[in-house]
């Protein structure tokens, strides 16, 4: 299997697990982080909606506890037909621990799909080296 498709398998796994009931939209994203290894989140929806978490934050929390402090590639997958972009709020999360060039897959359930670079999704950012 390619690491893509292990990527999208383990998507696909954490996805069926989405804690979603309120909007039905059910997500799973995995990051591979510095060390080479997989980290994988859904999201996780709240009766208090604000409260939510999406699936990239989910997969970030085990990255960081998982050791890891970058991250070199990103696969997202949603419901539908076309190709999961990522929230903004997610786009700065992920920003913090990857490159402007990390790849980022954004998939579908459908299996169109795509590959953006970080810097493509988030232009002009505002991230850690701006504080320097
Ligand atoms: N969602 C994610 O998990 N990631 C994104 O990048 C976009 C949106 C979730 C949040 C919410 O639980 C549901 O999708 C609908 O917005």
């Amino acid at each position: 299997m390619s690491e893509k498709n292990r990527m999208l398998t383990l998507a696909a796994q954490a996805r069926d697990r989405a804690y979603a009931p309120y909007s039905g939209f059910q997500v799973g994203a995995v990051l591979r982080g510095g060390s080479g290894r997989l980290y994988a989140g859904c999201n996780v929806e709240n009766a208090a909606y604000p409260q939510s978490q999406c699936a990239e934050a989910t997969a970030l929390g085990g990255l960081i506890v998982g050791g890891d402090t970058r991250l070199t590639e990103v696969l997202i997958l949603g419901p539908g037909d076309k190709p999961l972009v990522p929230c903004g709020g997610c786009r700065q999360r992920l920003l913090e621990f990857a490159t402007a060039d990390t790849p980022i897959h954004l998939c579908s359930e459908s299996g169109a799909h795509t590959t953006l670079i970080l810097a493509a999704l988030m232009p002009h950012a505002f991230g850690p080296d701006s504080l320097s």
